[in-house]
């Protein structure tokens, strides 16, 4: 069987790694090409990645880079249909809910190839939110969904998806967590940051509905100067936020914090250590809501929802939106002792891809 994997933006590379490990356990069974779209393309953003996660080097690289949701999306399908004409895969694999993902999709279905979902069935509900058209286009035009939670089920039940095509395997995301966790943690992050242990706050923040508008900006950037004053944060900052402080003339705000330290964006073991050492972790991301639940440290979510409901339900997630006072309302609850403790989750066990790689083999046969 050849299968062709894409990944594209930095929440992939940590989803498609296991995957790969596991199929090159079988050389007679799976022929893999890697394809990485481009659409992040800065080496802290991309290239790290590969090393830190030994994903071996893309086989083909678009090289599409940024620009508009509709520019984005159609470089990637412009550049990528004729990289499926010329390896015509079995299978194309894609994972998450970024650009690039329902990009590949409606492409590779528009030619007949066929198309497996890796972390299906996620819904937030918020159409204000680009990653929840990809999440239900890619869901539609897939002819196998892999699912990490069983919301994603649920949800896919009710918008009338075969029950057939769907199969609740666990999350690849936590494959990685669990596989690296010792290698992270034999660095030295903390001393090179002055942290210690329990001693600080982690955050990222790069969601367009928080950094995009000025005012929403703000108020977290007051709620983190209440925050910073108690104990220190660290902001490893996504290049959009950098750009957006820059543009609306925010640096000054930054500067007045002591306490709060940005950097650049940091590789996956040195973010993976900073996040099993942390107090608290501050984020708008979809995955670090799931990496903390499995480390059990406290997570406060800056949105105003989720897709990933099971790391509220049995998480260390609660989801607090961008009210500044909110905000520092939970966060300071959190400095009190006041935190959710973690459980193991259904399926979360390390073996997702196994699982993955199982039911594709017989869908081979
Ligand atoms: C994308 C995903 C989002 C995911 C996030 C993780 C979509 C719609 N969004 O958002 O779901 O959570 O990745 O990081 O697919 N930029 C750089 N260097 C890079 C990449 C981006 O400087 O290597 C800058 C560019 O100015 C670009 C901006 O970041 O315009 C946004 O990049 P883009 O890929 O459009 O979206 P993200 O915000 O990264």
């Amino acid at each position: 069987m050849r299968v062709l994997h894409v990944v594209g933006a930095r929440p992939n590379f940590m989803k498609i790694a296991p995957i790969m490990r596991e199929m090159a356990k079988y050389p007679h069974e799976f022929e893999q090409i890697l394809v990485h779209t481009g659409q992040h393309y800065d080496d802290n953003m991309s290239k790290v990645f590969f090393e830190d996660l030994e994903l071996p080097q893309p086989d083909i690289y678009l090289g599409v880079g940024s620009g508009s949701h509709a520019q984005q999306t159609a470089r990637i399908m412009l550049a990528f249909e004729p990289v499926l004409l010329e390896y015509k895969p079995d299978w194309v694999i894609v994972v998450g809910d970024v650009n690039s993902t329902v990009a590949c999709a409606l492409t590779a279905a528009k030619l007949g190839v066929k198309v497996a979902h890796v972390e299906a069935g996620l819904r937030s509900f918020d159409r204000t939110m680009p990653e929840e058209f990809n999440r239900v286009l890619t869901d539609h035009i897939a002819d196998l969904l892999f699912t990490t939670e069983p919301s994603a089920n649920e949800n896919l039940r009710q918008e009338g998806i075969p029950e057939g095509k769907v199969h609740f395997v666990g999350n690849v995301m936590i494959d990685t967590l669990l596989r690296h966790k010792e290698r992270a943690l034999a660095l030295n992050i903390l001393g090179k940051y002055g942290l210690e242990s329990r001693g600080f706050a982690l955050l990222t923040l790069h969601r367009p509905s928080n950094v995009d508008v000025p005012e929403v900006l703000a108020g977290i950037l007051d709620a983190l100067s209440e925050i910073q004053a108690r104990l220190p944060v660290l902001f490893p900052a996504h290049p959009r936020t950098v750009e957006r402080i820059r543009e609306f003339g925010f640096e000054g705000r930054l500067v007045g914090m002591q306490n709060l330290r940005m950097t650049e964006p940091l590789g996956y073991l040195e973010f993976l250590n900073l996040m099993a050492n942390a107090r608290l972790v501050l984020t708008d991301s979809g995955g670090i809501q799931e990496e903390t639940t499995i480390l059990g440290v406290p997570c406060l979510t800056l949105r105003e929802n989720t897709e990933r409901p099971v790391t509220v339900t049995q998480g260390t997630n609660t989801v607090v939106g961008s009210d500044p006072q909110r905000i520092v309302a939970e966060a300071l609850a959190v400095l009190d002792g006041k935190s959710k403790a973690g459980r193991v989750l259904e399926l979360w066990d390390g073996r997702a891809a196994e699982r993955i790689v199982a039911f594709l083999s017989e869908v081979a046969e």
